[in-house]
């Protein structure tokens, strides 16, 4: 099949692919196939689920290490990994959390909130496979928001306000008993040097592609345009969108009600070209069954790719 919209030459041309969107639009689908088409075309490939699910095991089939790569039997040149965010608890943000405790001891912990954990350790492991280099492409079946990387910044400003208190009330934590202690600063300054680099990465266009998934309605196109925006203030640009489950002409046959779900769709899939004129766009239509096993991924991957 025709591939007329550009999506292979990105995916050829990236080693860091994401698939964000709404959930069940069909990010961890999209994520896979690409995943199966890139290692049929003999790129070492590496899909990262930070779903706290486990459809990436489901997907494939087979069980899907939370820590180690688990290779991807029926497949060459794939391996998986489907990182559990609760469970991945990072360096920062431990850090973050004896600061937290430091700073609530001396000033009281009205003030205080830190964000959504789950969403910094699965940050944190988008950051340590940024770093990638046993693998041709490294697939991301998830994508931070903007909303999740404005959160994210949010501890590092704190910790700049917080270092910065402690440091000229350093006699009066002392005597509070909050141990002052300059490795836990300078490792907070490490960690944010680690995050700005990830967000150069994934605003890099050299390595990066960050997509989007949405269905041809008004709530997810709403979101993208949002979500597209949102990007775009910390500098990432979405290339490519993929336009799920579009149903076939070929099966309205008459039929009113697949007529009228047609018809409601093609008037977002008018909206979403009117609005999204400069992107890639591909769209995947709905299949007759639910998507998993190489072989259904290898169909859509052929949609999305040739
Ligand atoms: N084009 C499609 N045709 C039929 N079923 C689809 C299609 N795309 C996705 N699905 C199904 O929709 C469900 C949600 O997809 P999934 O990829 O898990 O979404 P997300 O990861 O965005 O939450 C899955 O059961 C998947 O098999
Ligand atoms: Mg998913």
């Amino acid at each position: 099949m025709m591939n007329p919209s550009g999506l292979t030459e990105l995916v050829e041309s990236k080693k860091f692919l994401f698939f964000g969107g709404k959930g069940g639009v069909g990010k961890t689908t999209m994520a896979s196939a690409t995943a199966t088409w890139l290692a049929d075309h003999g790129y070492k490939t590496l899909i990262v689920a930070t779903d706290p699910t486990v459809s990436l095991s489901a997907i494939y089939e087979q069980d899907i290490g939370e820590t180690d790569l688990t290779v991807i039997e029926g497949q060459q040149n794939l391996c998986g990994l489907n990182i559990n965010p609760k469970k991945a608890m990072g360096v920062f943000q431990s850090r973050m959390n004896d600061m937290m405790e430091g700073f609530s001891t001396l000033f009281g912990s009205e003030l205080l909130s830190t964000p959504c954990t789950e969403e910094i350790a699965a940050f944190d492991q988008f950051v340590s496979h940024m770093a990638d280099t046993e693998h041709d492409k490294v697939v991301f079946d998830t994508a931070p928001t903007g909303h999740t990387l404005r959160e994210l910044s949010m501890p590092f400003d704190w910790s700049g306000y917080i270092a910065n208190q402690i440091e000229s009330r350093k006699e009066l934590s002392e005597l509070m008993g909050f141990v002052y202690d300059e490795n836990m600063i300078n490792d907070l300054r490490k960690e944010k040097e680690r995050y700005d680099a990830a967000v150069r990465a994934l605003s890099d266009r050299s390595i990066s592609a960050f997509n989007l998934v949405l269905l041809p309605e008004k709530l997810p196109v709403d979101e993208t345009e949002r979500a597209v925006e949102d990007l775009g203030t910390f500098g990432i640009k979405v290339p490519g969108l993929i336009i799920n489950e579009v149903i076939p002409r070929e099966v309205l046959q008459g039929n009113w009600f697949l007529e009228r779900r047609r018809a409601t769709q093609d008037k977002y899939l008018a909206i979403i070209e009117e609005k999204f004129k400069d992107m890639i766009r591909q769209e995947v239509p709905l299949f007759e069954t639910d998507i998993y096993g190489v072989e259904n991924l290898r169909k859509v991957g052929k949609v999305l790719y040739g």
